[in-house]
């Protein structure tokens, strides 16, 4: 049986991928966002899984605005970095785990949540993002991410967009997903995002601090309260773009500790082995956990 091992959560920042692909990692205003990572890192190295299920958005790259799916998983054997407009970070190809990822399709629209199915797209900096920092930069002499990743899309740039409350319901259709799978996968589940900020209008680089920690808080002690919270509180409270937070209850609703009505496996907590929180990197506050089921 595969089996959930970790949840990772981390904004994308598409700044912080051009400040490790330019080397500017140590100069002072990247530092602090970098050293936040530096147990994360060697983390990963201690605990690689054998998949990433990585949950995102698309910043209008793979899908323009001619097609929006709300939850969409990727199916294909790899994908290619996006060009964002600068180019194609120069990061390795992506690669997938179609078996898997197949399986989780079926299990998940049987359980009622309809995914749109992609055989074919590129991942913008909303994928290769996390993956560099959790990862680091790849050595030429072994240019490959430590092990496939299954992207996982979810709209938040097109209103409307899905409620935390569904979100964090298909982390537990996902969970379910994952432990059916008959090989003994290790799979880590990603929420990426956020945290406070506002790229747009009158309110452009809104930030909010006391709101970005309760919800880390709460997302680690109370998912299910958070999960209610309607996304105009997170418009009000953490701006337009804050709303990539609910992204993050899919990973969490995916933790062992979450039960479902049918489920009597919840109840340990999971173990907050990482958190991190910094301000600023480029218009965005950086947040970071990471998650291990006991
Ligand atoms: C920024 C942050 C994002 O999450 C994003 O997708 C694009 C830009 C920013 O801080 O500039
Ligand atoms: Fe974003």
């Amino acid at each position: 049986m595969a089996k959930i091992t970790a949840s990772v959560y981390t904004s994308h920042v598409p700044a912080i991928g051009a400040a490790l692909d330019l080397g500017k990692t140590q100069e002072p205003y990247w530092q602090p966002v970098f050293r936040g990572y530096d147990f994360s890192k060697q983390w990963m190295k201690d605990n690689r899984p054998d998949v990433i299920f990585l949950v995102y958005n698309d910043h209008a790259n793979a899908f323009s605005l001619e097609m929006i799916p709300t939850f969409a998983i990727g199916t294909a054997a790899s994908y290619q970095s996006a060009d964002e407009g600068w180019g194609p970070r120069p990061v390795p190809l992506v690669q997938g785990h179609p078996e898997l990822a197949a399986h989780i399709a079926q299990s998940v629209i049987q359980q009622d949540f309809d995914l749109t199915i992609v055989n074919k797209m590129d991942v913008d900096h909303g994928l290769t993002v996390p993956l560099s920092l959790l990862c680091g930069q790849p050595p030429q002499s072994d240019f490959r991410w430590p092990c496939p990743v299954i992207p996982f899309a979810v709209n938040v740039v097109q209103y409307p967009v899905p409620s935390g409350q569904r979100c964090f319901n298909l982390g537990k259709a996902i969970r379910k997903a994952v432990e059916s799978y008959d090989q003994p996968l290790k799979v880590q589940i990603w929420g990426t995002g956020g945290m406070s900020h506002q790229l747009q209008g009158p309110r452009a680089g809104l930030i909010n601090k006391v709101f970005d920690n309760a919800f880390l808080d709460r997302l680690i002690a109370d998912p299910q309260g958070q999960a209610s919270v309607p996304h105009i509180d997170y418009v009000r409270e953490a701006g337009s773009e804050g709303i990539e937070l609910v992204m993050w209850l899919i990973a969490r609703g995916a933790m062992a500790d979450v039960a479902d009505v049918a489920d009597v496996a919840g109840g340990v907590k999971p173990k907050v082995v990482h958190r991190f929180y910094h301000v600023p990197a480029s218009n965005t506050a950086v947040g970071h956990l990471i998650l291990e089921n006991t």
